[in-house]
């Protein structure tokens, strides 16, 4: 199964200058409770905006069309070699974790969204493609601390009508 994983902002925002909206830390926890023991998958603008990498407790995918090794990483050089690695690979549940190209390209092939929303407008450069009409919220969930946060924020889970 393809899950991707994303915090977006009001207007879907992502990212800017190549890193966060904001570090929210209930959402960074999040990230880390939903990933961990699972391989992660993400593009190359991605990969060099991670403060640690690549992440630990995590298989970590790279994919560029870059001619490159980098260490603890598998690189994969396009969507088809991508899909054709899951496939093969026969795991239970894969994460995309962004950004936005990969989103985008990957829309088509996912199983499950996993989307904190952010109810915060801010000024980003990347973007979560739209949410076609066959996607459909499955759960919502989000504590005091979430709600009662600077930048608010709950967590959703869409599958496939
Ligand atoms: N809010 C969130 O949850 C979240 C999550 C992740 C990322 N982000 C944000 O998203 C932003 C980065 O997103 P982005 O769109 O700039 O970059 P990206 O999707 O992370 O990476 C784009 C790069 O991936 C490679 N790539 C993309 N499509 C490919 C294909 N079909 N075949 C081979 N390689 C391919 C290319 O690398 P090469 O140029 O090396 O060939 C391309 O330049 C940052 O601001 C980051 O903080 C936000």
């Amino acid at each position: 199964m393809i899950s991707m994983i994303v915090a977006m902002d009001k207007k879907r925002g992502i990212g800017k200058n190549n890193g966060l909206l904001a570090h929210i830390k209930p959402d960074l926890e999040y990230f880390k409770r939903v990933t961990e023991g699972h391989t992660i998958i993400m593009g190359y603008n991605t990969y060099l905006s991670l403060p640690i990498r690549p992440l630990p407790n995590r298989k970590n995918i790279v994919i560029t069309r870059k001619d490159i090794k980098i260490d603890g990483t598998i690189i994969l050089h396009s969507i088809d070699d991508t899909l054709k690695w899951i496939e093969k690979s026969n795991e239970k549940e894969i994460f995309i974790c962004g950004g936005g190209k990969i989103y985008q390209q990957f829309m088509p092939y996912a199983d499950k969204l996993y989307i904190t929303h952010i109810f915060h407008s801010f000024d980003a450069d990347k973007f979560f493609p739209p949410i076609p009409d066959q996607w459909k919220i499955v759960s919502i969930n989000g504590e005091r601390e979430n709600i009662e946060h600077e930048f608010p924020h709950i967590f959703a889970i869409y599958q496939r009508k």
